[in-house]
Order: C-alpha cells, then structure tokens, then sequence
C-alpha cells in the first residue's frame, strides 16, 4: 500500500516535471503577413530579423511569414491582428494612417528633404512615438522598413501636374494619398496592392504610382512603359505585432524582437539601396520603360497646402514639427 502511494508520487512528481519542462522550453511561433513577394527586399529583411530572434531566443521565439498577401491585404491583415486572429503584419504608412493618425505624418508629400533626413525621423525620437502610439488600438509598432521615394508611372510622361489631368491614377487606400492626386490634378482611384497589376492591365487605371520594385518584382513595368521621377513621397514599411500577441511574450523575447526588428532596418537600408539601383536598370534593360528626370517644383507648389494643414493637425501636428525639426 505505502509502495504503491510512493509510486504514484513519483509518477505525479515526473509527469509535473516533465510538462515544466515543456512549457519552459516550449516554442512561441508568430504568424507574419505581408504582401510582397519572397524576391522583394522587405521579404529578405523581415527573414533576416526572424533569423536573428531566432537565434537571440535559443529557438524560443520563432516567426512565420506568409508573403504575397497569401493571408490577406494589407488592411485585411491588420484587420485579422486586431481581432487576434494574426500576430504580425507589415504594412504601408500610407494604409496605416487609417488604424493609427499618427502615421500620416509620414504621408505629407516633400515632408523629407532626402534619404538621410527620412531616415533621422524613423530611427529617431520622433520614429519611436509614432510606433509605440497605437497599443490601445490593437497593435504595436516595431520597426520600419525603407520603401524608397515614390514616383509615377503610366504610358506618358508625366513632368508637370498638367500632365495628370484626366489620368486615373491608383493610390494606396489612404485618404493622404487621395488628396495629394487631387491637388496635383489627377483623379486617384484607391486600390489593395495586389489588384493593381490587373487594373493597370484592364485599363482600370492609367498609371500608379510607387517605388521602382514595383516596375520589376510586381512587373507593372510590363504594362506601363515611362516612370516619371518626380519623388513626391517617401513613405515607410511598418512592422507591427498585435498588443495582444506583444503581452503574451516574455520581457526577454520582447528586448530580442524589438533588438532584431532595429536590426533589421539598418540591414535593410544597404539592400534596398542596391535591390532599387538594379529595379532601374532592370526595367530600363529588360522591360523597355523609360525613365524621365522630373523638374519637381511644381509638384511641391501643388501639395503644399497639405503640410501647412498637417501643421493644423491635431492628431499629426507634432510629429511633423519633430520631422521638420530634423531637416538640415
Ligand atoms: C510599396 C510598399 C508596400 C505597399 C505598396 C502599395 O511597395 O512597400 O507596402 O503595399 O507600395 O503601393 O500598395
């Protein structure tokens, strides 16, 4: 009798010990959601930081990403995280100003005098408010991705706002981005990513306008032939983790995701600038568009309201005070 209760004892106290174990070792897998493909430089440096947690986390922490918007739109999977049904999503400030205010600031047209300014502001002060600003909303903001300056393309050059006068132009689905065609003249037509190479096709739209990987990893170069650099924005990546998925973690996985997501922007600066110089070349050389020079003053005369009114802006107004700020 006394046998049989020390046995069974031991078998309570070893299976204890065993789920212990297992809970202290247990993996915490992240589901991430973008809509890039695997080529893309966002792709390559979003692996990079799941590596580097990875191994910061001895294997504890691991991320899965699911590209091409196989999970959904960008908006579609920041809906899903804020129900709890997606831990991480990248996305566009430009669609994001819709979750978060605070990323509009990032939307205003001419708001960065160049690469090393835009860079100040995301890896700065003013980056890290605008990240940590949306928790109560569902989501926390981890890092940024650069995604270079955006331009226009169609089937003729467009070198002054004139030019877009009667052109169907397809912005992100961002209420920043709808203004500035209009002041410009155009008339924007809001479109998810992943529907625009068939609206491009079918003649939906008669140009968009984006970052040269657009021309090349998403072969709109295929159908529009003339990329008119006029620079208008230069808006970022954002990656962000839901707040419930963010609490679940452990302080430790939180410094190592937050340690590799940094990392991650400043591995991602060098590739972008080489992956974007070879999208030149590559829509130049192999896809036949061409690309224009743009005299850009009167591209900024026309948007220029919108930073005066961003000014006025409660929700924006600080922000583009602290980006102003950090113009040299
Ligand atoms: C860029 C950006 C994407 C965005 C896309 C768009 O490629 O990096 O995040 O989805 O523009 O125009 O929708």
């Amino acid at each position: 009798m006394f046998g049989n209760k020390k046995l069974l004892a031991t078998c309570i106290t070893s299976v204890v010990a065993a789920s212990l174990s297992f809970s202290a070792t247990a993996a915490t897998n992240l589901k991430l959601s973008h809509n890039q493909d695997r080529n893309h430089p966002v792709h390559k440096s979003m692996q990079f930081m799941a590596d580097e947690v990875k191994e910061l986390t001895n294997g504890e922490l691991k991320i899965r990403i699911y590209p091409n918007g196989q999970l959904g739109t960008q908006r579609e999977s920041m809906e899903l995280l804020q129900n709890g049904a997606l831990d991480m999503a990248k996305s566009n400030a430009s669609e994001m100003e819709s979750f978060e205010p605070a990323y509009g600031a990032f939307n205003i047209p001419y708001i960065f005098r160049d690469r090393e300014h835009y860079y100040r502001a995301m890896s700065g002060e003013v980056g890290e408010q605008i990240l940590d600003a949306s928790y109560d909303k569902g989501f926390v903001g981890l890092t940024y991705y650069d995604a270079g300056a955006r331009s226009f393309y169609a089937n003729k050059e467009i070198l002054t706002p004139a030019d877009l006068k009667g052109l169907k132009i397809r912005v992100q689905p961002s209420p920043t981005a709808v203004n500035m065609i209009k002041l410009m003249g155009g008339s924007p037509t809001p479109l998810a990513y992943g529907e625009l190479y068939t609206a491009l096709q079918q003649g939906v739209v008669d140009g968009a306008e984006n970052n040269p990987t657009a021309l090349t990893n998403s072969r709109h170069g295929e159908v529009s032939k003339v990329f008119s650099q006029d620079e208008h924005t230069m808006i970022p990546d954002v990656l962000v983790i839901s707040s419930t998925s963010w609490d679940k973690l452990s302080s430790e996985h939180q410094v190592a995701l937050k340690k590799a997501a940094k990392d991650s922007m400043m591995f991602h600066k060098d590739l972008w600038s080489e992956m974007t110089d070879a999208a030149i070349k590559q829509a130049q050389d192999e896809m036949g568009v061409k690309v224009v020079q743009v005299e850009k003053q009167a591209f900024v005369d026309a948007v220029k309201p919108m930073h005066d009114e961003a000014l006025n802006n409660p929700a924006i107004a600080t922000y583009v005070t602290a980006i102003d700020a950090l113009a040299q």
